[in-house]
């Protein structure tokens, strides 16, 4: 557990506005996200992203939320990551209910504690790796010096050593990401957040990505959260969450979904569901029954 205390020390160090007391370490959950909902309007017309979310992330989890395009996970992602406020319900970051902090606070926590991933990279093009990486550091207030030396070390740890001042054009798919990873991890963040990280990459490349982020939420303890469809992804995971048309169906460990499919998957889980309510409707038939015969009534 040391290596979780120490990515959150890091955190809660520099966190005088987003967690002033040490009480949030004693909860195991890093992310609560409760009852939220999130409603887009474009014109006259409602879309429901969200329908209700309730989810619980520990500290230190790798957890996958996989669904079809369009079932929701960028938008519950801009949630967690504070991009975006729920129409309705709450966010708990270390119990702080992030609709509650002023503009500098949740500036704060956009900077230090939450690293993005994007599944286009996101990187800015006119600026080399270093550059890109080193730039969340400026925001933090880190000196030069430090800028410079930990830059360096992060694309190292992503294997880019060789590629500092190369800029995002001349990079592969796959190098680009590894940067954005050093980026997300400039202020030692307490959460990573992955939207489809290895959405455009090839399956070889998304792998070796998909194994960097496993290996630096062993290390490091950082919490990873990412959305994907690949299978490859959610295997590594501690847990997947399963989100159609902005609800969570099921929550399990990816040994549960086995080498079925996401489809196949939710299907054998109505199939149970389905046949669960049957013995319920069984069961209170039986009751009813009982019940009738013991009062002679029926
Ligand atoms: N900014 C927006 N304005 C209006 N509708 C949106 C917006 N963002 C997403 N949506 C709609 O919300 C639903 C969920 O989208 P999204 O969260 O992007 O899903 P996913 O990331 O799972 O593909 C979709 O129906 C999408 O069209
Ligand atoms: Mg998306």
């Amino acid at each position: 557990m040391s290596s979780i205390a120490t990515a959150d020390a890091q955190n809660g160090a520099a966190a005088p506005a987003v967690s002033t007391s040490d009480d949030y370490r004693a909860s195991e959950h890093i992310v609560r996200v409760r009852g939220v909902k999130r409603v887009y309007k474009i014109g006259e017309v409602l879309v429901h992203a969200l329908r209700g979310i309730d989810l619980d992330i520990k500290r230190g989890e790798f957890m996958a939320i996989m669904g079809p395009s369009g079932s929701g996970k960028s938008t519950l992602f801009n949630m967690v990551g504070g991009l975006d406020k729920p129409t309705d319900g709450t966010v708990f970051i270390d119990e702080v209910d992030i609709a509650q902090l002023d503009a500098g606070e949740l500036a704060w926590l956009r900077c230090r504690k939450i690293g993005y991933i994007f599944q286009t990279f996101n990187l800015i093009p006119v600026m080399t790796a270093l550059e890109n990486v080193t730039l969340p550091m400026i925001f933090a207030g880190a000196s030069v010096d430090e800028q410079m030396e930990k830059g360096k070390r992060l694309l190292e740890t992503v294997g880019l050593g060789d590629r500092l001042y190369n800029k995002p054009g001349q990079l592969s798919g796959g190098q680009q990401q590894r940067v954005a990873i050093a980026r997300a991890l400039a202020n030692d963040p307490a959460i990573i957040l992955a939207d489809e990280p290895t959405g455009n990459l090839d399956q070889k490349v998304g792998e070796e990505i998909i194994q960097m982020l496993k290996r630096l939420n062993k290390e490091s303890g950082v919490t990873i959260i990412t959305a994907t469809h690949d299978d490859k992804m959610y295997k590594r995971a501690d847990r997947v969450s399963i989100v159609i048309d902005g609800e969570i169906q099921a929550v399990v460990p990816p040994e549960q979904l086995g080498d079925n499919t996401v489809d196949g998957f939710l299907a054998q889980l109505k199939e149970e569901k389905d046949a669960a309510a049957i013995k319920d409707l069984e069961t209170a038939a039986e009751v009813t029954a009982t019940n009738a015969a013991i009062t002679g009534e029926g």
